[in-house]
Order: C-alpha cells, then structure tokens, then sequence
C-alpha cells in the first residue's frame, strides 16, 4: 500500500476539517470563483474549499487519495443536494485521469503539500490548469510558531527519522522551494505571489478535547504516538501538544477553543 495513502486513510481528517470550515469558507469567497467556473479542489479532504466554491456555481471536481474522504465528500456534497461538485480519488503526483488545461483555477490548502515527489504535484497542477487560469496554494510555514506547524514539529521529534530521500511537505511553506518547483514545471517566477494568511480552527470543545481528536484522528498525530508509545515517550508527547494547543488557545469562553494558524497563501498565474 502507498505510505502517503495509507496515512491519510488509517484516520479520519473529517473529525479535524470540521473545524476548518469558516477558514475554508473564507477563502474560498476570496477566489473570485464566478458561476461555471471550472474548479479542481487538489488533496481536498471531506470539502472544506470544494463545498463552498460548488455553492458560489463553480462546477467542482474534488481529487484526493483517501478514498474514506473522497466517500465522505461525496455524501456531503449529496447531503446538500450540489450535483455540480463531486468528489474522486487521485494522485496529486499523477492524476492521468486529468485532461490538460481542463481548470480554470487549481485550489489546494494543505492538501498537495502533503503528497511526496514536490516536483511532480507541481508540474501536474500546472499541465490541468488552462493558460489564463490560477493555482492557489495554502501551505505550512516550517518553523512557524503557531499550531500546525508546531504540531508536525513536536510530531517529527518522536517518530523514527524518515526515509532516505524524504522531503518535507513543510518545504512547500518556503518561497524559494515553490518558486524552484514551479520553474522546473515552466512558470516563471514573475507569475507567483505570496501572502502571509491565516486559518482559524474552532472547536465547541476545551483544546484537551480537541487534541484528542488529533491523537485519534489525524494520521501525522497518531503515527507519533504509536512511535512514542513503543519509546515509552507517550505521556511527554502528550504533555508537549496540551502546553501548546492551552498555548495557543484564543477562545476566553470554558469549553470553547479557538486557534488561529499562519500559512503561506501561494499565487500562480498560468
Ligand atoms: C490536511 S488534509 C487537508 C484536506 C482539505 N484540503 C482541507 O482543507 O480540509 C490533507 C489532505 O491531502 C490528501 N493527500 C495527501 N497526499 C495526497 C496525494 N498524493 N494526492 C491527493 N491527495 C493527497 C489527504 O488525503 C488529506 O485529505
């Protein structure tokens, strides 16, 4: 079984992405997504960014390679009764089953960064994206300080060292590597733009209940507690991500967490 499929599918990120969904609305909204505009939703998870570009009338095509996230989009999507967004499995390293230049915008929050081979899931957003048409990307920051980029650093600290040849999703967060993977898929660096943005995850739950679905539920997470566990360094793990989902905590009400996280917003003009 492929790693990258196998992690993404051993949880269930819809437990996660249901409190991504304002942010995602948000942005979405933001796009300047017109009705039958053709949108490809890359590494899309349940729907976070596909529902809401579907809801403006964009004709949606969601691509992710858990196939119990694809399921699960595809009932929201159905739930809502949306017949112009549907959701399949795929690739973002290889998605044969993609026509060049068939999008007229390419979106992907946190979602092809997490695919191996950089260099590839570039040159395929770019060769389904048509000349005149947009990528967005929402990436991690490596180093930053605030939730998810220090979820996966405190993550990494207890799993085993990767394997040779591993690269980081996280240095999809860094200008000069974007650049350098769009140059070699044939964009010029003059058609990419930056900003710094930021996504609010919300929880009806104290932020240990939320942790717990990250332990639980979001495979990066549950990979380092089984490696700690084996290490006996589960509780240390644990008091580690607490410390900082408390940290980070912006909600004043009890019971209630509210966390704001910095990522880098990536522009291509094609
Ligand atoms: C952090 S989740 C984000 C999901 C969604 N974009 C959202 O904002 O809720 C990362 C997603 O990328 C998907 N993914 C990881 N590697 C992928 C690949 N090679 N091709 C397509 N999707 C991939 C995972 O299955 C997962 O749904």
């Amino acid at each position: 079984m492929n790693p990258n499929k196998a992690l993404w599918e051993k949880g269930d990120f819809t437990r996660i992405a249901a409190s991504m969904r304002e942010s995602g609305e948000a942005l979405v909204g933001a796009l300047g997504i017109t009705a039958g505009m053709k949108v490809l939703d890359l590494g899309c998870g349940d729907g976070t960014t596909a529902l809401p570009a579907a809801r403006l009338g964009a004709d949606v095509l969601g691509v992710d390679i858990a196939r119990n996230l694809v399921d699960a989009g595809n009932k929201r999507s159905q739930d809502e009764g949306l017949t112009n967004c549907r959701f399949q499995e795929g690739d973002a390293t290889n998605l044969t089953e993609l026509a060049d230049h068939s999008f007229d915008l390419v979106v992907s929050v946190f979602g092809a960064m997490f695919a191996p081979k950089p260099f590839d899931v570039a040159k395929e957003m770019v060769r389904v994206s048509r000349p005149g048409g947009r990528i967005v990307m929402g990436n991690w920051i490596p180093n930053d300080p605030t939730l998810v980029a220090q979820i996966l650093k405190i993550s990494s600290a207890y799993s085993p060292p990767p394997p040779e040849g591993f690269i980081s999703p996280m240095t999809w967060g860094i200008e000069g590597n974007v650049i350098e993977r769009f140059a070699a898929a044939g964009v010029p660096a003059g058609k990419i733009s930056f900003s710094r943005d930021t996504y609010t995850f919300n929880a009806p739950v104290a932020p240990a209940a939320y942790l717990a679905d990250f332990r639980n539920y979001y495979g990066p997470t549950m990979n380092a507690f089984a490696a700690a566990e084996q290490s006996g360094k589960a509780a240390d793990l644990q008091q580690e991500l607490e410390a900082l989902f408390e940290r980070q905590n912006k909600s004043g009400a009890t019971g209630v967490t509210s966390i704001p996280a910095t990522f880098l917003r990536v522009t291509v003009d094609r």
